[in-house]
C-alpha cells in the first residue's frame, strides 16, 4: 500500500516543565535534560474520541477520499473513555464510514502494527482503502504524583488513509519478554464472587529497563529491515523514531551513523504521545515540506509489551 493522506490532532492545553515542576518535585532542567521534553498536551475539555475524529478527517481530505470509499477502519489506542465499544467504531460512525473496524493495542507501536495488518488484507484482496488513526491519551493512566511518570507523556492523535500501492517495502514486528517493566492494570468493578479484591493500579514503569529495551531493539529492527530492503543506512531520507525520550534518538542516530537532520523530532512539544506519535511527526514533516515524492523513509518503535517494530517504506 501507499500513504495518500495523513492528519493529526492535539489537545488545546499546554502543560510546560515549568507547570509540573509547581505540582512535583522535579524541574525544568532535569526534564529536559533526561528526556528532551520541554511542554505536552493534555486533554481539559476534549476526550481521545474527539482527536481521534478530527485527524481521521483530516487524513480523509488529504488523501482526496471520502468516508464511504473506506474498506476497513484501524484504530490503534491503549486507553480512551470507552471500556466497549471499540473506539474504532465510534470514529467509523462519526465520519461517516460504512466497513469493519477494529481496534488494536499496540502500545507506542501501534501505527506500525496497523500498517501491517492493512497491508496484509491488502494483499489476500479484502480491502482497497484503509483509514489507521492512532489516538492516545497516556496521561490519563498514570498517577500524577509520580513523578517518573508524569513528566513523560502527553495526549494526541495521528492518522494515515492507506491505499493501492506498492510503497511499503518492508516492515518487522517483534515482541520480546518483559511485559511487567511497563503496564498497568484496569480498576474492575466489584464483584461479590471474585476474591481478589482491587485491581487498581496506575501505570509501572521500570524506565531504566525500559530504555536499555528501546535503544537496542530500535538499532536491531532499523538494521534488520534495511538488510531486508537492500538499503544502507545512508540511503534512507528520514528516520522517524517513537518519541519517547531524545537521548534514545540521539543514540540510535549515533549508532547508525547519520546526521541529526535526518531524525526529524517533536517530542519537546509533546512529549511520548504513544502510538500516535508516529503519525503526528510525520503529518508534522510532511506539512513543513520536508518530505518529497520518491523519499526512502524508515520507522521505528518500541513500547508496553515489550513490543517493537519498523518499516520501511517509499513515500
Ligand atoms: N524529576 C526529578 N528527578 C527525577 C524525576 C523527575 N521527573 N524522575 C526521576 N527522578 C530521579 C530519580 O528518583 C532518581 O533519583 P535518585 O538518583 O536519587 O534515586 C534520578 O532522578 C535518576 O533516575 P533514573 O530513573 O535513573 O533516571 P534516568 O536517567 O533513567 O531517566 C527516564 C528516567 C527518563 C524515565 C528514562 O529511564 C527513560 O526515558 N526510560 C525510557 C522510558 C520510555 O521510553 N518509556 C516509554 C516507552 S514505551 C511507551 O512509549 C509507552
Amino acid at each position: 500500500m501507499k500513504i495518500s493522506g495523513i492528519g493529526s490532532s492535539l489537545p488545546k492545553q499546554v502543560v510546560t516543565n515549568q507547570m509540573l515542576a509547581e505540582i512535583l518535585d522535579t524541574s525544568d532542567e532535569w526534564i529536559t535534560t533526561r528526556t528532551g521534553i520541554k511542554e505536552r498536551r493534555v486533554l481539559s475539555s476534549e476526550y481521545v474520541l474527539d482527536l481521534a475524529v478530527d485527524a481521521a478527517q483530516k487524513a480523509l481530505v488529504d488523501a482526496n477520499l471520502e468516508a464511504k470509499d473506506l474498506d476497513f477502519v484501524i484504530v490503534a489506542n491503549v486507553v480512551n473513555e470507552y471500556v466497549t465499544p471499540a473506539l474504532s467504531c465510534i470514529v467509523k460512525e462519526k465520519i461517516g464510514a460504512k466497513c469493519p473496524c477494529i481496534d488494536l493495542n499496540g502500545a507506542c507501536v501501534g501505527f506500525i502494527y496497523a500498517c501491517d495488518i492493512a497491508e496484509a488484507y491488502y494483499k489476500i484482496g479484502r480491502v482497497k482503502n484503509v483509514l489507521v488513526v492512532c489516538a492516545e491519551a497516556p496521561a490519563h493512566m498514570l498517577d500524577w504524583h509520580d513523578r517518573t511518570c508524569a513528566v513523560l507523556f502527553g495526549a494526541g492523535a495521528g492518522a494515515a488513509v492507506l491505499t493501492p500501492g506498492d510503497n511499503i517495502i518492508t516492515t518487522r514486528l517483534t515482541s520480546s519478554d518483559g511485559w511487567d517493566r511497563l503496564y498497568e492494570m484496569h480498576d474492575l468493578q466489584w464483584c461479590p464472587f471474585d476474591k481478589k479484591g482491587s485491581t487498581n493500579l496506575p501505570l509501572v514503569m521500570h524506565g531504566q529497563d525500559v530504555f536499555r529495551f528501546a535503544t537496542s531493539t530500535c538499532v536491531n529492527d532499523l538494521n534488520v529491515v534495511l538488510k531486508e530492503a537492500n538499503l544502507t543506512a545512508d540511503q534512507i531520507d528520514t528516520y522517524f523514531i517513537h518519541q519517547a525520550n531524545l537521548r534514545i534518538i540521539k543514540y540510535i542516530e549515533q549508532m547508525l551513523g547519520q546526521p541529526a537532520e535526518k531524525f526529524p523530532t517533536n517530542i519537546e512539544k509533546y512529549g511520548n504521545t504513544s502510538s500516535a506519535s508516529l503519525p503526528i511527526l510525520l503529518d508534522e514533516t510532511k506539512r513543513a515540506g520536508k518530505l518529497h515524492e520518491g523519499d526512502m523513509i524508515a520507522f521505528s518503535a518500541f513500547g508496553a509489551g515489550l513490543v517493537s517494530g519498523a518499516m520501511i517504506m517509499k513515500w
